[in-house]
């Protein structure tokens, strides 16, 4: 059973998620407005991503007896002077998502929630990788000098697919 503290927390982070959704789709747009379709592409399936994560928070607070309440979401963003900035963007928040996953952790080991732990656990593994990604196609936007190169870059994108993790599912 949650705990009012964390339950409440957990349902801020549902909140996140969905706005780290709502941030890359408008980012996707962004970038189908600049004819950068691939760019647009690995936009979509981050945002599948969060999707993803916020409805595994949702269903986690519900089959441990809590109550699921969902906040306003934010408007986001919806333009940045350059692709790069776009994506440096993204590598700000995903380092912001981190440090408020973390700061969940802290709150279960505080209760010793260790299921609650357990579960954060996946989100801490997660945000190496969102990060990771973020910041690989950062340095890669920084080593762009052309439109050639920009579009060697935007075919690289767009192969990106969303696939749910196996076991999570
Ligand atoms: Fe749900 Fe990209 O962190």
């Amino acid at each position: 059973m949650l705990s009012k503290r964390m339950e409440e927390a957990i349902n801020d982070q549902i909140k996140w998620e969905f706005f780290s959704g709502y941030l890359y789709l408008s980012m996707a747009a962004y970038f189908e407005g600049m004819g950068l379709a691939g760019f647009a592409k690995w936009m979509e399936a981050q945002t599948q991503e969060e999707l993803f994560h916020a409805m595994k928070m949702y269903r986690y607070v519900i089959e441990h007896g809590g109550r699921v309440v969902l906040q306003a979401v934010d408007q986001p963003e919806s333009s940045w002077e350059t692709p790069l900035a776009a994506f440096e963007n993204a590598l700000a928040h995903e380092r912001l998502v981190t440090s408020r996953i973390n700061k969940l952790m802290d709150l279960a080991m505080d209760e010793r929630d260790h299921a609650t732990l357990a579960f954060l656990q996946w989100f801490v593994s997660e945000q190496v990788e969102e990060e990771a990604s973020v910041g690989d196609a950062v340095a890669k936007l920084k080593l762009v000098q052309d439109g050639g190169a920009l579009y060697m870059l935007d075919k690289e994108l767009g192969v990106r697919v969303f696939t749910p993790p196996q076991a999570e599912a």
